[in-house]
């Protein structure tokens, strides 16, 4: 049945303009500083709004050095590559830096967070996630450090814009001389409360990356930075972002260079969005705590995070079904199937509701373990080994928690320019779901 034939929806009328997840918010400074650069012809990757973009994020996030690059992947290429090398020494140019190393890596994330492992010739090894910040589990990363004791990276992403248990993490990371790369492309602006002092997300890691993609909670249509305390490591990434040019009059290479600097267009972009961070912050969190409350009469919560040691960023709004209010709910490799029930739902059929009232949602990231590509990957639970673990004679068998966010959870209509009418109403669709 159409849902909107549905009588569980009848009275309700579709947005009109399309409501998003989260778009870009542009306040009029971004073009001036890109006409600035097209007038002064700085129309290349140096110019005046890269050096300001580059001083203004390393002061906000409280760092020495920031390298801007074409997109966070980039720079979690770069860290990566850097961490690789600082581990296990310079590698041959047809070579990766990880070449038979594995990387403990966060699995419920983007797979843009943990490709450069696979770029640099590395294994990754997924670590399962915690339930109080949907993060990285710090007790599945001992036990992975139980079983893998060789082990020396760990790519950690913070969901959404919720820090992780960095206190632990970091404490864990330490005790094993584990480096950590730090994937903070969706928390810029979010802090954690470490040894009794606010540190912002990006710089909580060895090495640590932001994007401005065109979704994030400030943009530059596109476009990444690395961030760090070391002018040695921040040097090696702005050579290598420049194909690796060395100081001869001609051009030559001893290491192998990459394409990434950020262009000064973007950067214009870019420039023009940081002095509206905060206040974009604070319109994802009234969008969160409104969820929060019109949500608060069904059987579903919202993202968590820790309200003692975290000030997430907001980036995107989230909710998860109770356990005991989902609805069949199946999915294969690319298609799904659900049934509705009453008093029930499920992210699919929220999904479709939100679609047929031209609202977009998402379903939270697929994790790591479970994407085809990754499929031959170890993964490790707080249990251990989580191949494997499920048995048809021992009920309840196998921890799997990202598997589980993954299936009951799904990302709301979170974009910073959304009325509190159009959210009432994509809250309205919500409670008729589960009707
Ligand atoms: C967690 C995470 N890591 C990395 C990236 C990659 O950033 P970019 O799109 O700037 O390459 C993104 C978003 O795109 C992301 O959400």
């Amino acid at each position: 049945m159409k849902i909107q034939e549905d009588q569980r929806f009848a009275g309700l009328k579709p947005f009109e303009k399309k409501l998003w997840l989260a778009t870009p918010t542009m306040h009029g400074e971004e073009q001036k500083w890109v006409d600035d650069a097209i007038r002064t012809n700085w129309v290349s990757t140096v110019g005046a709004n890269i050096n300001e973009v580059e001083a203004q994020i390393a002061a906000y996030v409280g760092v020495k050095y920031a390298v801007a690059l074409s997109a966070g992947t980039a720079a979690l290429h770069l860290a990566t590559k850097l961490a690789g090398e600082k581990l296990y020494g310079q590698a041959r140019p047809n070579q990766g830096t990880l070449q038979g190393h594995r990387v403990f890596c966060s699995d419920l994330t983007f797979d843009a967070s943990i490709n450069p492992v696979a770029y640099e010739d590395g294994e990754a090894v997924f670590i399962d996630t915690e339930r109080d910040t949907w993060n990285m589990c710090p007790d599945a990363l001992e036990k992975a450090f139980e079983i893998y004791p060789e082990v020396r990276l760990i790519v950690l992403a913070h969901l959404y814009g919720t820090p992780g248990k960095m206190e632990r993490i970091r404490e864990i990371a330490q005790r094993h001389g584990a480096l950590i790369v730090e994937d903070a492309a969706e928390s810029l602006g979010a802090k954690y409360l470490l040894d009794g002092k606010w540190v912002e997300t990006g710089a909580l890691g060895d090495y640590n990356c932001i994007s401005f993609n065109g979704n994030k909670i400030i943009t530059g249509s596109s476009g990444g930075m690395f961030l760090t305390d070391s002018r040695e490591d921040a040097e090696k990434v702005r050579k290598w972002s420049t194909q690796s040019r060395e100081a001869a009059p001609w051009y030559q290479h001893e290491e192998v260079g990459y394409n990434y600097r950020m262009s000064n267009i973007i950067a214009g972009v870019v420039r023009g969005q940081i002095p509206h961070l905060d206040e974009h912050i604070a319109q994802k969190r009234a969008i969160w705590e409104r969820y929060e409350q019109g949500l608060a009469d069904l059987p579903v919560k919202m993202n968590p995070w820790d309200r003692e040691k975290s000030v997430p960023n907001f980036w995107l709004s989230c909710m998860i079904i109770d356990e005991d209010a989902m609805a069949p709910q199946l999915r294969g490799e690319q298609d799904y199937l659900y049934q509705c029930e009453p008093g029930k739902s499920s992210p699919h059929e929220i999904l479709d509701a939100l679609a047929a009232f031209n609202a977009e949602g998402r379903p939270i990231w697929k994790p790591m373990h479970m994407q085809p590509i990754y499929r031959t990957h170890a993964f490790i639970t707080a249990e251990g080994n989580g191949r494997g673990r499920s048995n048809a004679y021992i009920a309840g068998s196998g921890v799997d928690i990202g598997a589980d966010l993954f299936r009951r959870g799904l990302c709301l209509p979170s974009d910073n320019k959304m009325t509190a009418e159009q959210q009432d109403r994509v809250i309205e669709i919500i409670h008729r779901c589960f009707r």
